[in-house]
């Protein structure tokens, strides 16, 4: 009899004791799952490693590694960091439990298991994990999207995975909650996703637009948050990718929002793009100095447009990264080089979205 659609989940059953484990291996099989049986922790790390597996039972007291501590290889590892474990312990002691939410165990079952028991959680965290692995084809699918769109440009790629990097650099520095911190990671690489649904030829264009073009370009924030606003995952990235071309000022768009009614992780988000926008080469300029750039993003913090304090946060912290890694200090910038700069950044500017 199988529960579920096809295919049939594969879970990791791992005991020592023959007995307890052909009653697990028995009952799931009979019930539609493939089951992979390890007699012992060293084999049930070696399977994890091995195979791909959507749920583990695990006995805790077993010869060598021990439950806890193959949960804990088990949570360590980015492939299977999501996938359900179950430890099963004839203790059924508090101390257990806790030292089994510490190694990141999902779920306990007490010895003798009950089979009705046993079905009924195990049918259900496959359920989870095949959520799980819905959602995360869902962001592998706009993830290769976003990266594609940036392929498109020469100028852009791999603009979104340092975007990531700065951002989740200041969100760390400036203490945001873990939420909003992976958030910004999404977003580094995702704000402009939106830009799928922008012609070509007005992506490249490589001069200024024109007022029809830049109606197009500058539909893509809406159209991003638009394709993003599905998964409910993604909800605190959704003002990251509405909001990423306001101004302070409210001179910027979709909505010409101002001050603090731009998010801090949109302002944090915008902060890197600047910074990385300006050191990296772009058709009309090459790619700025550091020291270049923050003189170019205060000179625009001036102007009403960027977070002023969250400009000098992350100066300070590139500055301590640069000293840490025994770098020259920042020069004082050449007063031609960077008028020249600051202005060909302005008319570059207005064609950047
Ligand atoms: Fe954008």
């Amino acid at each position: 009899m199988q529960p579920m659609s096809a295919p049939p989940a594969t879970i990791l059953v791992a005991d020592d004791s023959g007995s307890a484990r052909e009653m697990l291996e028995h009952t799931l099989r009979a019930h539609g799952y493939c089951v992979l049986a390890a007699t012992n922790g060293d084999e049930a790390v070696s399977i994890l490693e091995g195979h791909t597996v959507d749920l583990a039972l695990i006995d805790v007291l077993m010869p060598g590694q021990n439950g806890f501590a193959v949960c804990r290889r088990f949570k360590a590892r980015a492939e299977t960091r999501l996938t359900p474990v179950v430890l099963i312990s004839g203790l059924g002691r508090v101390e257990d439990r806790i030292r089994g939410l510490e190694a990141g165990a999902d779920d306990f079952l007490c010895k003798p298991v009950r089979q009705e028991e046993l079905l009924a959680r195990v049918k259900s965290l496959v359920r989870l994990k095949r959520f799980i692995d819905e959602m995360e084809s869902a962001e592998t699918v706009l993830f290769a999207l976003a990266r594609s769109i940036e392929a498109k440009d020469a100028y852009t790629q791999g603009h979104g995975d340092r975007l990531s990097h700065y951002s989740l650099a200041l969100a760390e520095r400036l203490g945001l909650p873990d939420e909003d911190q992976l958030a910004l990671r999404r977003g580094g690489v995702l704000h402009d996703v939106g830009k799928v649904a922008v012609p070509e030829w007005v992506l490249l264009k490589p001069g200024p637009l024109n007022a029809t073009e830049r109606k197009l370009m500058e539909a893509h924030p809406i159209t991003g948050e638009r394709i993003c606003a599905p998964l409910k995952s993604f909800r605190n990235l959704l003002p990251i990718i509405r909001w990423h071309h306001e101004r302070q000022n409210g001179t910027g768009y979709p909505d010409r929002l101002s001050g603090s009614e731009i998010p801090t992780t949109t302002r944090v988000l915008q902060t890197a793009d600047i910074y990385d926008s300006l050191t990296t080469d772009r058709p009309y300029r090459r790619a700025l100095t550091s020291e270049h750039a923050f003189t170019v993003m205060h000179e625009e913090v001036r102007r009403g447009w960027w977070d002023g304090a969250l400009v000098d946060e992350f100066e300070d912290l590139l500055k301590g990264i640069a000293a840490n890694a025994s770098r020259e200090p920042f020069a004082e910038p050449r007063k031609a080089e960077l008028a020249k700069a600051l202005e060909e950044e302005r008319l570059g500017r207005v064609r950047i979205a």
